[in-house]
């Protein structure tokens, strides 16, 4: 998919961005008339780094293009979680070289930039194997854009991938409401950056760094501006959101649950979530939170990775089974709606039969809303990749197989579940077809409900009549004579082997 989700289209003028007093930028604008687009893959927090370049680029006088051919500048905003994520990336290079020689023939010139992980763990490498690359910059540098595309449209292919010293967010302008209006009802917000956990497996640590928090003054600020222009629902992201501990504005230390309640007081603000989270640093504050916080949904992704102790050690996870069972079973006494999600990873060198068959057990037993699985992939640099007892391809295959079986299968009981309750849903989007409107239940799913369109960014209560694997189907039910015959759920997407599906948004 090119460009930002869907919800987000491009903004409507060139001037389109403010610095945070306010002010519109008028200072060091580059060109006029130039396009961008900007491909995103990974996580979500990629897709929020990837607005706020559009921000940063918006006072240079560039307009976001959903065409591809029509882009004078192309952004690809990777990821190197795995393997296959990280080589999509040179495919992609090679179609964007054979596109931009086609539009110098006609006189038109391209430059192409590689952000994200995959920029920052290969930097200079990355020049060496694409000559085609005009920029190379890493996640830490956003706020640079501006000055890295004029280097580069001045002849230099530049390469930045350092961590520097000041704060990035405090350097990047804050879109204007029309922007932020335009992308929707929900919206991220990146409070926390890195990871110090070194989980065996991982590029995480030394893609993004060192683990580092926002201030909550500026979250909030952040926060106000977001629901200020129409935001309904804001998720928090980190790599390890729930290891946030930023500085509120007397000096303290302010832990998640902290900053959680604190967002909550914006008046406007309906819903709140967060990802993704820890078991190690879900701590009794959080959970009280989630028993307590109307505004907190009841949702949590909480990746255990593995059901087998013996794995879970190797992978430097720093908790066993029982530990989180045990979180599972207080995080249902505090909310017994709370509907979980998690992250596994299949055949983790080492991984026995029996290892693989207590991962099963735990889905079985917990039984998740939904989940994330994936096939171990070594990573170069990781500890994990220079374990021996590498699990072969054809074994980690038929255990994926399995495993994903069984989590589609409380996927469709927990939906099915749903049928016949009322839950509320923001109708965040259009529908697929004339007259729909999709939106999210408390619980994440997708919803299709025929509404009109100025319901957009509304929270109804939504009758839910049938459900599928991937979306649930409703009217809303102060309407009782909309029928949903023609709201069809959505069939089963593939796993993709992407962090995320692009529209998923746990
Ligand atoms: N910070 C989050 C997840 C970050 S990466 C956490 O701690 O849980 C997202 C998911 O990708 C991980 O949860 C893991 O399941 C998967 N993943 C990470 N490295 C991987 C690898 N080398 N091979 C396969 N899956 C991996
Ligand atoms: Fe990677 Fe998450 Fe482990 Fe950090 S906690 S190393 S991001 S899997
Ligand atoms: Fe996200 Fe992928 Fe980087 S999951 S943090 S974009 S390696």
């Amino acid at each position: 998919m090119w460009g930002r989700p869907p919800k987000a289209p491009p903004p409507r003028n060139r001037a389109d961005a403010e610095t945070e007093s306010g002010r519109p930028r008028k200072d060091k604008v580059l060109t006029g008339h130039k396009t961008f687009l900007i491909k995103t893959y990974g996580c979500q927090m990629n897709v929020y780094d990837s607005t706020r370049m559009s921000d940063v680029l918006a006072p240079h006088g560039y307009v976001e293009t959903g065409d591809v051919e029509d882009a004078d500048l192309v952004i690809l905003n990777t990821c190197h979680i795995r393997e296959k994520a990280a080589e999509k990336v040179y495919s992609e290079l090679g179609r964007i070289r054979d596109m931009a020689g086609a539009r110098a023939s006609a006189g038109r010139d391209t430059l192409i930039a590689v952000a994200g992980c995959v920029a920052q763990a290969e930097g200079e490498e990355l020049m060496r194997r694409a000559p085609a690359v005009n920029i190379v910059f890493g996640p830490q540098v956003t706020h640079r854009l501006g000055a890295l595309v004029a280097r580069a449209q001045n002849g230099e292919r530049v390469v930045e991938t350092e961590f520097p010293a000041e704060d990035k967010f405090k350097h990047m302008p804050l879109a204007r409401r029309a922007t932020i209006a335009a992308r929707g009802p929900t919206a991220f917000l990146t409070v926390q950056e890195g990871c110090d956990k070194f989980c065996t497996f991982c590029v995480v640590p030394y893609t993004r760094g060192t683990e580092v928090s926002r201030p909550v003054n500026e979250i909030l600020a952040e926060g106000r501006r977001l629901v200020d222009a129409g935001v309904r629902e804001i998720t928090l992201l980190g790599q390890n959101v729930n290891a946030y501990h930023g500085q509120d504005g007397r000096g303290r230390a302010c832990s998640l649950a902290g900053l959680l309640g604190r967002l909550g007081e914006i008046g406007g603000l309906e819903r709140l979530r967060y990802t993704t989270s820890h078991p190690r640093d879900m701590d009794d504050e959080l959970i009280a939170a989630h028993g307590e916080m109307e505004k907190l949904m009841p949702y949590l992704h909480l990746p255990v990775q593995s059901g087998a102790d013996r794995i879970l050690a190797r992978m430097n996870r720093g908790h066993d089974a029982a530990r989180y069972f045990d979180l599972v079973a207080a995080l249902r006494a505090a909310r017994p709606d709370i509907a979980l999600s998690s992250d596994f990873i299949v055949g983790f060198p080492g991984e026995t039969q029996a290892e693989f068959e207590a991962t099963a057990a735990m889905v079985e037993r917990i039984g998740y809303a939904q989940a994330y699985s994936f096939k171990y992939s070594p990573r170069p640099g990781t500890p994990a990749a220079e374990l021996g007892e590498q699990v072969p391809e054809e074994v980690k295959a038929e255990r994926l197989a399995h495993l994903q079986a069984l989590i589609h299968k409380g996927q469709d009981d927990f939906n099915a579940a749903c049928v016949g309750r009322t839950l509320a849903v923001l109708l965040d989007r259009k529908g697929r077809e004339a007259g729909q409107l999709g939106g999210r239940s408390p619980y994440l799913q997708a919803v299709h409900v025929r509404a009109p369109e100025a319901l957009t960014g509304t929270i109804q209560q939504v009758q839910i009549r049938a459900a599928g694997p991937n979306s649930l189907a409703g009217e809303i039910a102060s309407h009782p004579d909309r029928r949903a015959d023609k709201e069809r759920p959505e069939p089963r997407k593939g796993d993709g082997g992407g962090y995320r599906r692009e529209d998923a948004r746990p």
